[in-house]
């Protein structure tokens, strides 16, 4: 019993403390400094005091909307800048985090490094394994060449446009309901809760073919994993604090379980019927079908995978969607000039009937304001690496196993990169300058991530994003409600703190 006690001790001794001050002093040699941390809760104390102590002047309404957010989501980041430059170092628990908002240094580290050869930081795998399991966010080395070989064909754009009409109905519905709430004299509406109600049911009939009634008991159970483990969850990398709210890490697991249940008798329905001919036309079964065609070894994905997939999808792929949506809103109607010029250009190409989804392409100027509004409210608002070598950058090393964190959000709001109106809205940037707007940094413009890693699903995005402010624009104007408070927040993506609760009038 003492030897085991001895080695428990020693082991924890190893890991929480020896292990993370190795790391930290290999990470240091190369110059690097950051605020001091605490043991063994790292530099989280000065985070959370940071996000308490910023002054929430949403109270202001709708009048004192500023794109300035950077220090408003990332307060203890936008501190730390100021004193220790765009890379540092500092500690989630016991875990050491390089922060990166260089973006040249980024493009060097990122020209060192293959996708595969990534790694992703093993405490947040720990941390958000209920909702990704090991799905192509969290898989990596040669399972995630397999997984992204798989699933790269079933997002090419003939799959996706042979989804396309999936969108519609939900959308619809929605609109209907719009239709009726302003009949009934409720024109105010908040639209970041419709639309992700919309783009929740768009997902799950894109990826597993389900109703919404089916679809909506995954996605009732994937918000509240989502809210029991992001909402006051800043523990991560402190050592046992999953044993710190126990209730919480079980209540997760719980949910998780569940989920996998619904999804795994989703699949099995489909493979005792599936006769290996034409698959299904949704993501799952092109899943299934590129496992199946393609059997040689190593090109497929295990059952397991498959549920894994789909909650990946399910989760990734309809809050960052929904969120480009909400924010674009915001920002038309606070410009109703751009507003009207995307309306028009909707009449002009596509006009008020059925959608041609051949001419979705041809709305250049909805695609202007979809990247600036990525630009100024990026819904995935960081990137996540884990060093699994020492990667050289100039005389630099960063030692394998470092998290890296890249902030996304910082790069976007840039004056050095962007100009000193990287705070306006200005889609037109992106007229002269298709692909980085205008931006002086190939690597300052990141609203997918980067390199081999890069999203998978965003030429979805674009084409939902697309098909779902076309019927919008066609059928209402929009504009602030006084009641809207603009207080932009991370809850794991970059949301409406408030909502955003619009007044929504019939054209
Ligand atoms: C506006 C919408 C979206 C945004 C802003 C977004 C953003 C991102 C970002 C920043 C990454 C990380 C890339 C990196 O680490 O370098 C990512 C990865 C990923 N996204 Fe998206 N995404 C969106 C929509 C979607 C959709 C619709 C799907 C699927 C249905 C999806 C599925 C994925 C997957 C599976 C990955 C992991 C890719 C990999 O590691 O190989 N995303 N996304």
């Amino acid at each position: 019993m003492l030897c085991f006690s001895l080695y428990l001790l020693l082991t924890l001794l190893f890991s929480c403390w020896i292990i993370p001050i190795r790391a930290y002093r290999k990470i240091k040699k190369n110059g690097f400094v950051g605020p001091t941390p605490s043991f063994p809760m790292g530099n989280i104390r000065e985070i959370k005091n940071n996000s308490k102590n910023y002054v929430d002047d949403s109270s202001l309404g709708s009048s004192g909307i500023s794109h300035d957010i950077h220090s408003i989501v990332f307060p203890y980041f936008a501190r730390w800048q100021k004193c220790y430059g765009k890379l540092f170092i500092y500690w989630l628990g016991t875990e050491p985090f390089l922060y990166v908002a260089e973006p040249e240094f980024l493009r060097k580290m990122s020209s060192e490094v293959l996708g595969k050869n990534w790694g992703k930081p093993k405490v947040f795998k720990n941390d958000r394994e209920p909702m990704f399991g090991l799905g192509l966010v969290m898989v990596e080395g040669d399972d995630w060449v397999r997984h992204r070989h798989v699933i790269t064909p079933a997002f090419s754009p003939s799959n996706l446009k042979a989804m396309a009409s999936l969108m519609v109905e939900p959308a619809k519905k929605m609109i209907d309901k719009w239709v009726t709430l302003i009949d009934s004299d409720k024109p105010e509406i908040d639209v970041e809760r419709e639309i992700t109600t919309m783009a929740g049911e768009i997902i799950a009939s894109m990826s597993f073919g389900l109703s919404y009634q089916n679809g909506s008991r995954v996605f009732e159970k994937l918000r509240a994993m989502q809210i029991t483990l992001f909402n006051s969850n800043r523990y991560v990398g402190v050592p046992f604090s999953k044993w710190m709210c126990p209730k919480k890490t079980l209540e997760a697991k719980r949910l998780g379980k569940e989920i996998d249940q619904l999804l795994l008798s989703i699949i099995d329905a489909r493979k005792s019927c599936w006769d290996g001919s034409s698959p299904q036309k949704d993501l799952l079964g092109l899943l299934m079908d590129g496992s199946h065609v393609d059997g040689r070894a190593g090109k497929s994905l295990t059952t397991r995978e498959l549920v894994d997939e789909c909650k990946t999808f399910f989760f990734g792929g309809h809050e960052t969607t929904a969120l480009a949506l909400t924010w674009t809103l915001l920002l038309l109607a606070m410009y109703p000039n751009w507003q009207n010029q995307l309306r028009d250009e909707v009449r002009q190409l596509i006009g008020d009937g059925e959608i041609d989804f051949a001419k979705l392409t041809d709305l250049k100027k909805m695609e202007w304001v979809m990247k600036e509004v990525l630009r100024l409210y990026s819904p995935a608002p960081n990137a996540q690496r884990q060093a699994r070598e020492d990667i050289q950058v100039d005389d630099l090393v960063i030692p394998n196993g470092t998290n890296i964190w890249i902030d996304v959000v910082a790069m976007h709001h840039d004056p050095t990169i962007w100009g000193d109106d990287v705070n306006d809205f200005r889609p037109d940037r992106f007229k002269d300058d298709f692909l980085y707007g205008g931006c002086k940094h190939k690597m300052g413009f990141l609203p997918f991530g980067f390199g081999g890693r890069m999203c998978v699903g965003r030429n979805l995005t674009m084409m939902e994003y697309k098909v779902v402010l076309t019927l919008m624009l066609t059928r209402f104007s929009f504009s602030l409600s006084p009641s809207y408070r603009h207080s932009p927040s991370i809850l794991l993506s970059l949301r409406p703190k408030y909502g955003l609760p619009l007044l929504v009038q019939p054209l």
